[in-house]
């Protein structure tokens, strides 16, 4: 599984995307779309920047009944999308479809992987809210282990929970963790944050990316720099 750098496009307009993206003339990043980008420009965004030569990974994060997953994904993977996400919450049946919905004539698919449970969820909400009375990380590995159980490829986590994931899920079962902050940056509203270089340490396959890279002085330095703490 290719390690890789994904940097977060959390722009509202597609002129603010362009004028980021313009910045980087030799290399083209992995690229993730939100729901923000997605829903203010659209389908043809994830066109334009594809046929600029990046990856990208669409984070819509489904969740709805078996059948109407099916079809929005199939509606995804024909944008030609790296990778995309679901909620594990739809449980077997959603994922199930979703993948029979992703996968093209030809065979292939985009990556697929889910969200366990919000990070904004904590123990609290989780009984309070869900009336869910496990212990968090429990609830986190079984739905990570649900959603291979169901044919998915991996899961969205924080770089704290990557290596029990790849214990109990296997190594080939791929962890995307967002939190992730250069040594000497701002933390922001991140609250468990790791660098690249310990991210790599403890084996994440893909880190998620934002504003150190899209508020740096220089975008591509920072890029560049991330790249090169992650994968060396
Ligand atoms: O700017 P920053 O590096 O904090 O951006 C991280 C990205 O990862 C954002 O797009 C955020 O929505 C996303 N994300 C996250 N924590 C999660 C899931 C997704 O920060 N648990």
């Amino acid at each position: 599984m290719g390690k890789d750098v994904i940097v977060a496009c959390d722009f509202s307009s597609k002129e603010q995307v362009m004028q980021f993206l313009d910045k980087f003339t030799n290399v083209k990043p992995f690229v993730k779309i939100g729901m923000e980008l997605f829903y203010a420009e659209g389908p043809s965004i994830v066109r334009e920047i594809k046929a600029r030569g990046h990856k990208i990974f669409l984070d819509l994060k489904l969740h709805d009944i078996p059948n109407t997953v099916s079809k929005a994904m199939h509606v995804l993977s024909s944008l030609d999308v790296d990778m995309t996400n679901l909620h594990a919450a739809g449980a077997t049946a959603m994922m199930q479809g979703a993948l029979k919905g992703l996968t093209r004539e030809d065979g292939t698919r985009p990556i697929l992987i889910a969200v366990t449970q919000l990070t904004s969820t904590d123990q609290q909400t989780m009984e309070t809210d869900l009336l869910i009375k496990e212990p968090i990380d429990k609830v986190v590995m079984h739905y990570a282990e649900t959603a291979k159980n169901a044919g998915l490829d991996g899961v969205v986590c924080s770089p704290l929970e990557a290596q029990k994931v790849h214990d109990v899920c296997g190594k080939n079962f791929i962890t995307v963790t967002p939190g992730v902050r250069f040594a000497d940056g701002d933390v922001g509203d991140q609250k468990r944050v790791m660098t690249p270089a310990q991210a790599k340490i403890i084996g994440s396959d893909y880190i998620v990316v934002g504003r150190p890279i899209t508020a740096a002085p220089d975008p591509v330095a920072a890029y560049e720099r991330c790249v090169k703490e992650f994968i060396g």
